[in-house]
């Protein structure tokens, strides 16, 4: 058991405790912190030590490589060996915010950090309490603070579930407004390759630099993984069984309403996470937007795992824009167990 801090910064950037949070960073201790998708599990990004304790904190397999966060352009240079056209277009356009950048990495950085892979992810986050929090001490590695295999964390209290008595300290920056983790585009690969829809859709991103190509496992097909670790391992999983309905808007609410009937007659208890008011035993409005329904999917899954029913059925969305995370993290979080109407 350790002693950890629970820092208050839901009234904004506070420089003071930045500078102890920072410190402690730069001590190779464990700080998560919000960003504007969800919170980080952060350590000094060059310091294997601290880098090796997030793994062990959120049993994370070593090989599914972490994201570096750097606040200052200059600090690219220090993390990756070369920046391509590309990288220079969509972080003059997208940083900061939720992009991450696959590229080659520097010699600086461990390869504990970038689970023994060349290559290394960069973003540079939106919120001001991630980027008060790096300034204050360096390129920041930061996973998503959550226990590995389970929803991401929108809130500090999810991160005090996961995480309380094992790291020290928890800032707390309140609600994230996107609600699902930055989108992974890798530039070392002939094109450029999406590794994980995320927080900034994929047609703004081919805006700026045309075609992208979709790495195969997005579409939850089985292929080589060497290029996506990160899609090989279980994710995004209450306790309680998923079962998404996806398909015609009206159609998937006739389909859901029914399967609530069916479950309950065999004794069940049932939750209901939808875009529409659906009775249940417990009922999780998701919005009526891909922005409102990304922002509130993890805690929705949280709330509901929770809440003690038997089983969640889940409505899913259009897979545009957002809706294309969204289904993505929904269809893991239900091991693909998906009705289709
Ligand atoms: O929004 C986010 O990206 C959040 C916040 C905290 O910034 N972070 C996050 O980290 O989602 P994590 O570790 O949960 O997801 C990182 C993803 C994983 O799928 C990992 O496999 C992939 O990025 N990744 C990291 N480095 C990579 C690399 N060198 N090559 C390919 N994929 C990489
Ligand atoms: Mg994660």
């Amino acid at each position: 058991m350790r002693v950890t801090i629970i820092i208050n910064m839901r009234d904004g950037v506070d420089e003071r405790k930045i500078r102890v949070a920072g410190r402690l960073i730069l001590e190779g201790k464990l700080v998560a912190f919000p960003t504007e998708t969800v919170y980080g599990l952060g350590a000094d990004a060059l310091n294997e030590n601290a880098v090796r304790r997030i793994f062990e904190a959120k049993g994370r397999p070593p090989d599914n490589p972490l994201i570096i966060h750097i606040a200052d352009l200059k600090d690219l240079k220090k993390v990756a060996a070369s920046i391509p056209r590309e990288a220079e277009m969509l972080a003059k356009k997208f940083w900061p915010g939720p992009l991450t950048l696959v590229l080659p990495k520097s010699e600086k950085v461990p390869y504990v950090t970038t689970g023994g892979l060349d290559t290394v992810a960069v973003r540079m986050p939106a919120h001001p309490v991630a980027l008060a929090l790096i300034r204050a001490s360096t390129p920041v590695a930061a996973p998503s603070a959550n226990i590995s295999g389970r929803p991401s964390p929108t809130l500090a209290e999810h991160v005090v579930d996961d995480f309380y008595g094992k790291i020290e300290a928890i800032i707390d920056g309140g609600p994230t407004w996107v609600g699902v983790e930055s989108t992974v585009l890798d530039l070392t690969s002939e094109r450029p390759t999406l590794l994980r829809p995320g927080g900034l859709p994929l047609e703004e991103i081919e805006r700026v630099i045309g075609e992208v190509e979709v790495h195969p496992a997005v579409k939850g097909k089985k292929v080589d993984l060497a290029k996506a670790p990160g899609m090989k391992y279980r994710h995004y999983s209450p306790k309680t069984p998923v079962v998404v309905v996806e398909g015609n808007p009206e159609k998937r609410l006739e389909k859901i309403r029914e399967l609530v009937e069916e479950r309950r007659s065999q004794g069940l208890r049932v939750g209901v996470m939808a875009t529409a008011r659906v009775d249940a035993d417990e009922f999780y409005f998701l919005g009526s937007t891909p922005e409102e329904v990304a922002r509130n999917l993890f805690k929705a899954l949280r709330t509901l795992d929770k809440s003690g029913v038997d089983v969640i059925i889940a409505e899913g969305i259009e897979e545009e824009g957002l809706g294309l995370a969204v289904m993505n993290r929904l269809r893991k979080a239900a091991g693909y167990r998906v009705i289709r109407v």
